[in-house]
């Protein structure tokens, strides 16, 4: 005869064992995330703490996040204070690490050396880091990293780099000192080369494919948009659903079967200006579109891949995007139609 359990503690142990087993099996358990305050760790934080539970992911930025910090543990920490980020390291007792930290493309060429001393200080001290306390550490790579020198179509995984940005040397530097720190002292870390990010939480600020982003705010807003990159250009991108998803499935990966580490391509959509402006007409009709080109960003656009070829990260961890040009968009006009209606 089966015994018969209280329906309280039956669901209490059900959730609890699941919650156990769910964590059990993953190899990320106390996770820190620096640079949260911006377009990727805004999203990233809430998605992680929604895996990994709240307490397990501490959220740090130069700045105050309020947003950040309500919903779990919060620090401000400056990632260049080699210091403060071990004893955040520490006090929580962190296996994870997210680096976060860059100055991105147009913006790094208005001071190339704070760029590096910014980009580089950072990755350096989270290597570091990761090495004394044997921490896995993930660091945004970028289609940045490529140059002219690059096939533009179908970009392979190994090939020439030779940006002739700042922000795209600091991402080669970078790829190069994480693999050695890998075979050097055995850190796992790992990376993805990530295309445009189109998200509709926090701004994106100084990038080459910001465009792609400030458009669908413009769209619903005024209904016309001016495009600083010229009409022409391809360029990967990616919506931040599958971005956030591509984090943790690597990081989660089995190490066994990664053959490359830092850093894949991804790629999920590819379009340029004339084609993004056609798929928002789609939604409204009436919506337009003109040029103010600059020049920095153009010579930028001009000089990355048009699209990825992302096989190895297909084959080595089962990447697979699930957004595309026409979902993307309506998502994107949809979610922010109701945010800015509701002002
Ligand atoms: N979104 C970045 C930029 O435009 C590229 O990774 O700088």
């Amino acid at each position: 005869m089966s015994k018969k359990i209280c329906p309280f503690y039956e669901k209490f142990l059900r959730n609890n064992l699941y919650l156990y087993s769910r964590n059990f099996y993953k190899q990320m358990k106390r996770i820190l995330i620096i640079g949260a305050g911006g377009q990727i760790g805004s999203e990233l934080t809430p998605y992680l703490r929604s895996i990994y539970g709240a307490d397990n992911v501490v959220a740090t930025d130069l700045r105050e996040c309020p947003s950040l910090a309500q919903n779990g543990p919060f620090e401000t920490l400056d990632a260049l204070d080699a210091q403060a980020l071990d004893a955040v390291v520490r006090r929580y007792n962190i296996d994870s690490v997210f680096n976060l930290v860059a100055l991105l493309s147009a913006v790094g060429e208005r001071n190339p050396q704070l760029a590096w001393q910014i980009n580089m200080g950072a990755l350096m001290n989270c290597l570091e880091v990761a090495r004394q306390h044997k921490c896995a550490l993930f660091t945004p790579s970028s289609i940045g990293a490529f140059g002219n020198s690059a096939p533009k179509n179908k970009t392979p995984q190994d090939t020439v780099m030779q940006p002739s940005t700042i922000y795209g040397v600091c991402k080669v530097t970078g790829e190069l000192l994480s693999n050695y720190y890998a075979v050097r002292y055995g850190i796992d870390t790992r990376s993805v080369r990530f295309p445009g990010i189109i998200s509709n939480v926090a701004l994106p600020g100084g990038g080459t494919t910001d465009y792609a982003v400030e458009i669908f705010y413009e769209a619903v807003k005024s209904g016309k948009y001016t495009c600083a990159v010229p009409h022409d250009v391809y360029m990967d991108m990616i919506y931040m659903p599958d971005a956030l998803r591509a984090c943790v499935e690597l990081m989660e990966a089995d190490p066994t079967k990664l053959v490359h580490r830092n850093s894949f391509n991804i790629a999920s959509m590819s379009f340029t200006p004339d084609i993004l402006a056609a798929e928002i007409r789609r939604h409204i009709p009436d919506f337009a579109i003109d040029f103010d080109i600059d020049p920095v960003k153009e010579q930028i656009a001009r000089s990355w891949p048009d699209m990825l070829d992302d096989t190895c990260a297909r084959e080595e961890w089962g990447w697979k995007p699930e957004w595309d040009l026409s979902r993307m968009t309506s998502d994107m006009l949809s979610v922010l139609s109701q945010r800015l209606d509701n002002k």
